[in-house]
C-alpha cells in the first residue's frame, strides 16, 4: 500500500491516478484544506492533518503501508514570505511528525516533492543536482530544511528517500478528471487560461525588463503527468537500490511568459487583455533544469515535451469543468 499524502491536491491526485493505473494500491491522506474531496477518485482516503499524529497514526494503523509519498505542502512563494510561520509550521514540523509515525511504523520508503526552489537565483543554466542550493524565501527554505533532514535520518534510522525537485508543474489529466484547481490561484498558466475563457479581466505580466529574448521570465514547464510518472519510478528505484538520492525533474527548454499567453490566444483561439505590470518580488529571469540525470539513473523520459500539447489538456480540463 502507497500512502499519498497531500494526494488531493493537484499533482498529489495525478499520481494517484497513475499508481492505480498501474496496480498499485493507494491511501491517500489530505486534510483538505488546498486539495479537494472530488479529486481523490481512486485508492481509500483518510482525512486528517499533519500536524496532528493522532490522525496520522490511526490512518498508519489501518493500512500496511510499505512507502509513503509526501506531496503536502504549501508551496507560494509570496505568501510564504508574509507567513512565514504557517509554512515553517505545515511544511517542516507536518513533515517531521510524518517521519516520526514511519519510523513507529518501520516504513523506510519515502518520495519527497522538493523544488527548484532550493537552488534560489541560479548561477548557471540548466541547473543540475550540484547547483548550491541557497533558497531566497521560506517556502524553498522548508522544502530545503527536509532535504537535510532526510539525510540525516538516512544516517541515523536507515530512511531511505529520494527528493524530486520539480520546475514549473503545467497542464491536466488527458483524459480530464483531474486537473489544476488551486484556491487562490497564484500561476501563470491557469490564470491565462481564466483570462483566455473571459473568467478574468485580464492576465498581468509581471516584468518585461529581463534580460531575456523577449524581456519576460523563462521558466520550465513539465508536465504533471510526467512528474507522477517520475514518482513511479523513483519508487521502483527505492525498492531495487535502496538508495537514496535527489533528481531535478523539468523539460530542460524553457518558455517565456509572453510565450505561455500566446501559446494560450493560439490554442482557445480567443483574445484577451494582457497588461505589462512591474516584476514580482522574488523572481530569477530564467530557471531551467537539467533532468539528464532523472533520464540516466530512474530511466524516466517526459512524454509532454512539447508546450502546446502540455497547455491542451490544462485548456481542456478547465473547459469540461466550465461545462459541468
Ligand atoms: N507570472 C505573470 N503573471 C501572473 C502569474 C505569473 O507574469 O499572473 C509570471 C511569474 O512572474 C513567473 C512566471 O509567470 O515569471 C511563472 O510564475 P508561476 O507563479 O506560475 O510559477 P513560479 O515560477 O513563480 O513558481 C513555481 C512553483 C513554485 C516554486 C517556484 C520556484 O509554482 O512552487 O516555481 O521558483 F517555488
Amino acid at each position: 500500500m502507497i500512502l499519498i499524502v497531500g494526494g488531493a491536491g493537484y499533482i498529489g491526485s495525478h499520481a494517484n491516478k497513475l499508481l492505480t493505473q498501474k496496480g498499485f494500491e493507494t491511501v491517500v491522506y489530505d486534510n483538505l484544506s488546498r486539495g479537494h474531496r472530488d479529486f481523490v477518485k481512486w485508492g481509500d482516503f483518510c482525512e486528517g492533518d499533519l500536524l496532528n499524529m493522532q490522525q496520522i497514526r490511526s490512518c498508519f494503523e489501518s493500512y500496511r503501508v510499505e512507502a509513503v509519498m509526501h506531496f503536502s505542502a504549501f508551496c507560494l512563494v509570496e505568501e510564504s514570505v508574509q507567513q512565514p510561520e504557517k509554512y515553517y509550521l505545515n511544511n517542516v514540523m507536518g513533515t517531521l511528525n510524518l517521519l516520526q509515525i514511519m519510523r513507529e511504523f518501520g516504513v523506510k520508503h519515502f518520495i519527497f516533492s522538493s523544488t527548484c526552489a532550493t537552488y534560489g537565483f541560479p548561477e548557471k543554466i540548466p541547473i543540475s543536482e550540484d547547483h548550491p542550493q541557497l533558497p531566497i524565501n521560506p517556502y524553498g527554505q522548508t522544502k530545503l530544511i527536509i532535504e537535510q533532514v532526510l539525510k540525516d535520518y538516512d544516517r541515523a534510522y536507515g530512511l531511505k528517500y529520494i527528493n524530486l525537485r520539480y520546475f514549473n508543474a503545467a497542464g491536466a489529466d488527458p483524459e480530464g478528471e483531474i486537473g489544476e484547481r488551486h484556491h487562490p490561484e497564484t500561476h501563470l498558466l491557469p490564470l491565462v487560461i481564466s483570462a483566455a475563457m473571459g473568467l478574468k479581466p485580464e492576465i498581468k505580466i509581471f516584468g518585461t525588463d529581463y534580460p531575456t529574448r523577449d524581456g519576460t521570465c523563462i521558466r520550465d514547464y513539465i508536465h504533471v503527468i510526467d512528474l507522477a510518472d517520475a514518482h513511479i519510478q523513483a519508487l521502483q528505484y527505492l525498492v531495487n537500490q535502496n538508495q537514496s538520492d535527489s533528481f531535478n525533474l523539468g523539460n530542460g527548454t524553457g518558455h517565456s511568459v509572453r510565450e505561455v499567453i500566446e501559446t494560450v490566444r493560439k490554442i482557445g483561439k480567443r483574445d484577451f487583455k494582457v497588461v505589462e505590470t512591474g516584476r514580482r518580488e522574488g523572481d530569477p529571469p530564467v530557471l531551467i533544469s537539467s533532468s539528464r540525470k532523472a533520464m540516466e539513473t530512474l530511466k524516466w523520459k517526459p512524454q509532454y515535451e512539447d508546450l502546446e500539447t502540455i497547455i491542451e489538456t490544462a485548456w481542456n480540463w478547465h473547459k469540461k469543468r466550465l461545462s459541468l
